[in-house]
């Protein structure tokens, strides 16, 4: 791809805006919200990748806005990072009613997008957010070993290789998991700092819808 970084993602996005074929699409336009795309520095060395879009994402637009976002923006304060210097994105783009869990035919129709962010943003480090988000990266890179589980692998690296590189894994329990759950909270303090070990970034990053 040789287009500027934000050039590819507006194509991506205007791909999943016109995305009729998509059985969220009606959800979506009926209850006037819209797809979630990404958000963050389009030169990132972290990828944090959720599962889908709540209910105040698809009223934004923007990614891990509500409940799960604001205990997210205080896991990333813990180990100084903000917000603008990482990307986030989500495995849906579109909000599933009743925030039910990603359908397979979903995921298999959303996924494709999601790839080409990661090697249109090229992270060094992928942080997976939940269950589906995980299977689905490791899935993806050949680094997923059947039945593995998170409550196996939360806080642990898992290295794998790229068409750009090699990347580094990091398997995370969900946000909303910690929001009326303490121990959980801990756990996922203690799973941040993981990331403290990647680099910080060289200069502050850009935020941007996308
Ligand atoms: N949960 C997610 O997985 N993603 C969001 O963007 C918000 C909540």
């Amino acid at each position: 791809m040789s287009t500027d970084r934000s050039d590819q993602l507006r194509a991506i996005r205007d791909a999943i805006v016109n995305l009729k074929s998509s059985p969220l699409y009606e959800y979506r336009v009926s209850n006037r919200y819209f797809p979630v795309i990404g958000q963050g520095d389009h030169y990132a060395d972290i990828m944090f990748i959720g599962e889908a879009p709540g209910k105040n994402e698809a009223e934004t637009g923007r990614p891990f806005c509500g409940a799960s976002g604001r205990v997210l923006d205080e896991l990333l304060k813990s180990i100084d990072l903000k917000r603008e210097d990482v990307y986030v994105t989500n495995i849906l783009k579109d909000r599933p009613p009743n925030n039910r869990d990603p359908l397979k035919n979903e995921i298999e129709l959303y996924t494709p997008f999601l790839e080409q962010q990661i090697e249109i943003i090229q992270p060094k480090v992928i942080a997976t957010l939940g269950r589906f988000s995980m299977e689905f990266i490791l899935r993806h890179f050949g680094a997923y070993q059947s039945n593995q589980k998170i409550s196996q692998l939360h806080g642990t690296v898992v290295k794998a290789r790229t068409n750009y590189g090699r990347v580094s894994v990091v398997p995370l329990f969900h946000p909303a998991a910690a929001l009326y759950n303490s121990s959980q909270r801990e756990t996922l303090e203690k799973d941040f700092q993981v990331l403290k070990q990647f680099d910080a970034p060289a200069q502050p990053g850009t935020m941007r819808l996308l």
